[in-house]
């Protein structure tokens, strides 16, 4: 059985609020609609290894061929000698992306010699017929060699249905009390699934996804109040895929106790566009790092035509992240912010999780769209 590495994220505690000031100029006046992400790509691309750095913090400045310089903040965990792929958008800006030699996926609810489609990368769509002793729920990790041919390298499979699973006391507490509170406070009659009666439920940057036990029974528990709603789907991005093994336990658990189909990428919410959504929840997003979390604010704000749900720790966060709004939100939008009902019995703590919520309701009256 293959090991997993997990890494700890060192998460600064935020000392200050940002505002619209503070968002990158090509950005600012932009609406949701207009951010890069959302905007296809012409297919002209380049790569460039990056040169020896004094630090991390650098931002390179890479020469087009139009005489202009590219400002290309370094992505995060890229070193020297990494390659680095731009692509330009139809707008004329540019996609960053590290290139990637490694592509890990959980194996959907499929048979064997079914051929699954593969985006490894922008440029390219693999099909990968799944092999005779590959299943549902493992996951595939393929590799690409020195001349760009993409190999299977090797399968992990999860531990027994049996096991216990990773259940941290915050999914009941903390979590449990955003989604009771959003109930409570009739935002449920709100959520309007799309044509086919599918609820989209987003969890952006949702790291290890361990409250998705906690979430699959609420979604379940209350379907009948969601008018229209038929089933669930889930869809999460998350930067790394250092958790590719916990998303494969939430996406068995999901599928074998309710039905519900889940699918949890390693993408950039700051490049990549996310599927459209009826309901987001996102919980801890780092505002007030500010930078991409700009673009991450306001692309989720524009896939979602419903309610985009987010919690924060700290009040300079919960600041920050309502002027992102302010500045993303379609008009006839309602923004809420509260406090987490858990703290009224609970002690704060120095690093108090998910104590702020805040709720942008996009539905503005509409079934779906
Ligand atoms: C504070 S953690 C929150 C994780 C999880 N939601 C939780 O509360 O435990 C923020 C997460 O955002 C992810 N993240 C940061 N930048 C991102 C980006 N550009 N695209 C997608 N995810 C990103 C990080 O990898 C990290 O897992």
């Amino acid at each position: 059985m293959p090991q997993y590495e997990y890494v700890t994220r060192e998460i600064g505690v935020p000392v200050c609020t940002l505002t619209a000031a503070d968002c990158e100029e090509l950005l600012r006046g932009r609406r949701a609609a207009e951010l890069p992400q959302w905007v296809p790509l012409n297919g002209r691309r380049a790569e460039f290894q990056v040169p020896e750095l004094p630090d991390d913090n650098v931002v390179l400045q890479v020469p087009l061929p139009n005489g202009k310089k590219l400002e290309v903040p370094l992505p995060e965990r890229c070193k020297e000698g990494d390659t680095l792929c731009l692509l330009q958008r139809q707008d004329d800006t540019w996609k960053v992306v590290p290139k990637k030699h490694r592509f890990s996926f959980v194996v959907p609810p499929c048979c064997s010699g079914d051929v699954l489609r593969l985006k490894p990368t922008d440029h390219l769509e693999l099909n990968f017929a799944v092999p005779e002793n590959v299943e549902a729920f493992n996951v595939v990790t393929l590799q690409a060699d020195a001349d760009g041919a993409w190999n299977f390298q090797q399968c992990a499979v999860l531990p027994p249905e049996t096991e216990p699973l990773p259940l941290p006391e915050w999914t009941s507490g903390q979590y449990q009390a955003i989604l009771d509170a959003l109930k409570s406070k009739g935002y449920l009659d709100r959520l309007c699934p799309d044509e086919s009666g599918v609820l989209n439920v987003g969890v952006p940057f949702c790291g290890h996804f361990h409250e998705y036990i906690t979430l699959g029974n609420f979604l379940v528990k209350h379907r009948l109040e969601m008018p229209g709603v038929q089933e669930f789907s889930i869809f999460g991005m998350e930067l790394f895929d250092d958790y590719v093994r916990d998303w494969a336990l939430a996406q068995r658990w999901l599928w074998r106790q309710h039905q519900i189909s889940c699918c949890i990428e390693a993408g950039d919410l700051a490049q990549d566009p996310t599927p459209k959504a009826q309901w987001v929840i996102g919980i801890h997003p780092e505002v007030t790092k500010g930078g991409p979390w700009f673009r991450i604010i306001g692309s989720l704000l524009h896939s979602c035509r419903g309610l985009c749900c987010f919690a924060t720790f700290y009040e300079e966060e919960k600041d920050t992240l309502l002027n992102m709004i302010d500045m993303y939100k379609v008009e006839c939008a309602s923004v809420d912010a509260f406090e987490n009902p858990f703290y009224a019995a609970n002690e704060l703590g120095c690093h108090p999780a998910m104590r702020f919520i805040v709720v942008v309701d996009q539905s503005c009256g509409e079934n779906s769209y």
